[in-house]
């Protein structure tokens, strides 16, 4: 049998996603290896929750560096040497220096709460209930240096309801995220995916849109 992906994930906040990745290993649905997880905050749900399920975890405060380029220098020599086959940025809340981007490019992937390029950046729910948007959902996509803008692998289209706020919206994207961020990182361990090339390949064939989760949780081509 083929080795499992050597992932790392990178987080800041509660880790529900993790929490996902974690939950869908132990059930043999994903097959990786978590080699580390990372954060700029020693305290968030995300390394508590790495610690209880024996992965590896380690907080560099970014208070402790003079500037975003030594702190990413520090924080990535710390990945590298885990050596993962993969970066799956999971709520991670800082902005990576383009050097660190751009060797790990083709190897790094994040999960943002709305429909790319719709909405890159924060707030997305709210800007998404402004603008009267009737479809909102998540992406995951590939890292550059650009804000948000590399090539989307996936999506969770799901309908806004009517009269909803943000919270309940953001609640319910946040559902969807969790069997969309596994199954795109199981695409990918199963080398159904290839994010190493641009444009991103599906069994092959280069992806010319993202992959749509559908209500049954499996990643499918869209049809036009
Ligand atoms: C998710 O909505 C993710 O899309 C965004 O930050 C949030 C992280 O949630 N980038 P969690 O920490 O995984 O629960």
């Amino acid at each position: 049998m083929a080795e499992p992906l050597r992932i790392a994930v990178l987080a800041s906040g509660r880790g529900s996603n993790l929490g996902a990745l974690i939950e869908a290993q132990r059930n043999g649905v994903l097959p990786v290896h978590f080699v580390g997880v990372f954060s700029d905050r020693a305290d968030c749900g995300a390394l508590a929750l790495a610690r209880g399920n024996d992965i590896p975890a380690l907080a560099l405060s970014p208070a402790d560096f003079p500037d975003r380029r030594a702190y990413d220098e520090a924080l990535f020599s710390r990945i590298e040497a885990v050596q993962p086959d993969l970066i799956a940025c999971a709520g991670y809340m800082r902005l990576i220096s383009e050097e660190c981007v751009r060797r790990w490019r083709g190897k790094m992937i994040n999960i943002h709460p709305s429909l790319l390029p719709a909405y890159p950046g924060l707030r997305t729910h709210a800007r998404a209930l402004a603008a009267g948007d009737r479809e909102h959902g998540a992406s995951v996509h590939c890292v550059i240096p650009e804000l948000d803008a590399g090539a989307v692998l996936s999506q969770a289209r799901l309908a806004v309801l009517p009269g909803e706020d943000a919270e309940s919206l953001a609640r319910r994207v946040l559902e969807r995220e969790h069997p969309l961020l596994v199954q795109t990182v199981r695409a990918i361990a199963l080398g159904d995916l290839d994010v190493s090339t641009t444009p991103p390949r599906f069994r092959g064939a280069a992806l010319g849109s993202p992959l749509v989760l559908s209500d049954a949780g499996q990643l499918e081509q869209a049809t036009c």
